[in-house]
């Protein structure tokens, strides 16, 4: 299948792997220096915890023409990012389009898809489920087994595409029914974590990990849980909720442990995903009105969202 990778980053280069050995015919679409280390070393990632590298040749394009059909194109990048190439997908004629990443308004991407194509767009949202950063000319993978994506499209029909572009992949797509409501819950311990991650340098600092400042971290957690309730969203996984509502001291322990764990020092952060997911949560919250003493105390104490 003629696929494009929109986005070579940490996890849009971790896709195009998983693609090629699926057997796919796979471009990958990359700007700058990030285009030259492809074409010239293809997709280079160390598998942290499986003690590999692996190296996948790829096409590169630096440019999504409107005539470049593809059959299913992935766009694997920041929030903050989409917006900027929109209009750029939108002019493309390829029909399939599955938006990858944290995402708090995946109604709009789609509506403006739909909206401004000279051709029909089918669309979804996905989530890859890994981690990892840039190091050097290489993407470092914190990844285990298989490989996983929780996808979903809005209307509830995911693309018939996909299980094609995976069946050879050993990869597994955990379907939706609710992806918004998935993409949605999925921010509110992303951005609790990173509130209390970051120093007013936007540099990466150790967890406090102080009892008071764990409270307040499940307590936001519980808040954010609210809010979405007070959209008409329940949080998925319930699995989750559960563990935030019910649970209190395990997650109380498992946040312990968490904040002596220098895993978090694997994943790439962004400043400006994280500000524009806060944005997002910022409307939420004053448009269901619900209080978020919690929230209030992180902003004042411990953070500089
Ligand atoms: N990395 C992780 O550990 C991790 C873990 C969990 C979830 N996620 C989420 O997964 C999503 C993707 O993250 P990521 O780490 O893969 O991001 P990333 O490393 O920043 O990759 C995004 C890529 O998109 C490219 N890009 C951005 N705007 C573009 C444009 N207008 N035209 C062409 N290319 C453009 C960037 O190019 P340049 O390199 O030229 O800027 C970059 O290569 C995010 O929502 C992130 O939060 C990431």
């Amino acid at each position: 299948m003629k696929i494009l990778v929109y986005g070579a980053g940490v996890l849009g280069s971790q896709l195009a792997h998983v693609l090629v050995r699926g057997g796919n015919d796979v471009t990958v679409m990359a700007r700058g220096k990030r285009a030259e280390e492809l074409e010239r070393d293809g997709v280079v990632i160390r598998h942290v915890f499986q003690f590999r590298t692996t190296v996948d040749p790829v096409r590169v394009t630096r440019e999504l023409k409107a005539e470049d059909v593809y059959d299913l194109i992935f766009v694997v990048m920041k929030y903050n990012d989409f917006p900027s190439v929109l209009p750029i997908l939108a002019n493309n004629r390829s029909t399939n389009i599955v938006i990858v990443g944290n995402n708090a308004d995946a109604r709009s991407m789609q509506t403006y898809l739909e909206d401004n194509s000279p051709v029909d767009k089918r669309v979804a949202f996905g989530f890859h489920v890994s981690g990892g950063k840039r190091h050097k000319d290489r993407m470092m993978s914190i990844g285990g087994g298989k490989g996983l994506m929780v996808i979903g499209a809005l209307d509830g029909k995911i693309l018939p595409l996909l299980d094609q572009a995976f069946a050879k992949a050993k990869y597994k797509l955990d379907v939706m029914k609710d992806i918004d409501a998935w993409l949605k819950s999925h921010l509110i311990p992303i951005l609790m974590l990173n509130a209390v991650s970051f120093n007013e340098e936007r540099e990466l600092k150790k967890l406090e990990g102080s009892r008071e400042q764990l409270l307040h971290m499940i307590g936001a957690l519980d808040e954010g849980i609210a809010v979405l309730e007070a959209m008409g969203i329940d949080m998925i996984p319930r699995a989750q909720a559960k563990l935030i509502r019910k649970h209190k001291r395990l997650l109380y322990l498992l946040l312990k442990i968490y904040s002596m764990l220098p895993v978090h020092k694997l994943v790439a952060g962004s400043y400006g995903e994280i500000e524009a997911m806060d944005r997002a949560f910022t409307d939420w919250k004053s448009v269901t009105k619900v209080p978020t003493p919690h929230w209030d105390a992180l902003r004042r104490d411990f953070t500089i969202l």
